[in-house]
């Protein structure tokens, strides 16, 4: 027996980061939205926790209990007195290591897999409770759609969106650790007064409306001129797609994968072939958004 769980990647179509807290976190203003690339996160019963990864990507994921994934199910069974004894086979589409919650995707998948498989009859707050204890936007990826996220991230309220937005995700060669484009974000604003987060009413406006354009306007992510020192090529990418037509262009999370709002399928597709061609990127995506979040198969 075996039960399989499909969760999306999400783009921060604004990621507004404050001052570094006493605990080293940020507070954000953090608007997500779940775009269709997806892990598949399978368990079924084993001799003892295991962790295997397929795709094209594999080999940059850990596999040992590090992986995200694999401390989901130990938290869960902590939680209801058993043994994590489960194999965890990670099906990876989502960039590794790329600013678009892959690890994060996992982690959900493996707590709503192992759930079911379990039966623990674990209420959705609990289960959201786990996901922000394992990392700040591991509560989106259970939740999915559209989302704003306060305190580090993982206090969620859900968004209206009025319609489907078109993306191209970029896919840098190489990938960035979070915590260190939050060291560098810190690093560029030593001495500068940082405001307070805070959402923008336009973008939540068009995203309530549908409207590209006027998300193209308003889309923002504080994070973009720390990941662009720490990979300057980025720059290149991103000129690439704003030269092949985007809307919007603009770095995905704490990067390096970088994303690109089209004013609809036709033209993500000739953005995607523009980006491919401009040899700036290893690979490019098309994905739209909102869709929902980690997903019973
Ligand atoms: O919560 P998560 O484990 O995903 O965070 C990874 C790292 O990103 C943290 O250790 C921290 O360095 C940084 N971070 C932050 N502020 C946030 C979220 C993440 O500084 N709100």
């Amino acid at each position: 027996m075996s039960v399989t769980v499909r969760v999306p990647a999400k783009v921060n179509v604004q990621l507004a980061v404050g001052a570094a807290r006493p605990d080293g976190f940020h507070d954000l203003a953090n608007v997500f939205l779940a775009v269709g690339l997806y892990d598949e996160v399978t368990v079924a019963p084993a001799e003892e926790l295991r962790i295997t990864c397929e795709g094209p990507d594999a080999a940059r994921v850990p596999l040992d209990r590090t992986n995200l994934a694999a401390r989901a199910a130990e938290r869960l069974a902590r939680r209801y007195g058993r043994t994590p004894d489960v194999h965890i086979r990670i099906a990876k589409d989502i960039p590794v290591a790329g600013g678009m919650a892959g690890g994060s995707a996992d982690a959900a998948g493996a707590l709503v897999a192992c759930d079911a498989l379990w039966g623990t009859g674990a209420s959705r707050e609990e289960l959201l409770e786990i996901c922000a204890e394992l990392g700040s936007d591991v509560p989106f990826s259970l939740v999915g759609g559209a989302a704003l996220g306060t305190g580090r991230g993982e206090r969620l309220r859900p968004l209206e969106v009025g319609g489907t937005f078109h993306w191209v995700f970029a896919v840098a060669d190489g990938g960035l650790s979070t915590p260190a484009v939050y060291g560098e974000f810190d690093r560029l604003t030593r001495g500068v007064e940082v405001p307070e987060p805070a959402a923008s009413r336009e973008l939540l406006d068009a995203l309530a409306a549908g409207d590209a354009q006027a998300l193209a306007a308003a889309v923002a992510n504080d994070l973009q001129p720390a990941a662009l020192t720490l990979f300057p090529s980025l720059a290149d990418t991103l000129a690439a797609g704003r030269e092949a037509g985007a809307l919007a262009a603009l770095v995905s999370g704490s990067g390096p994968t970088t994303a690109y709002l089209a004013d609809g399928p036709g033209s993500a597709a000739r953005i995607a072939e523009a980006l491919t061609a401009s040899g700036t990127c290893r690979t490019a995506r098309v994905a739209a958004g909102p869709v929902p979040g980690a997903t019973l198969l």
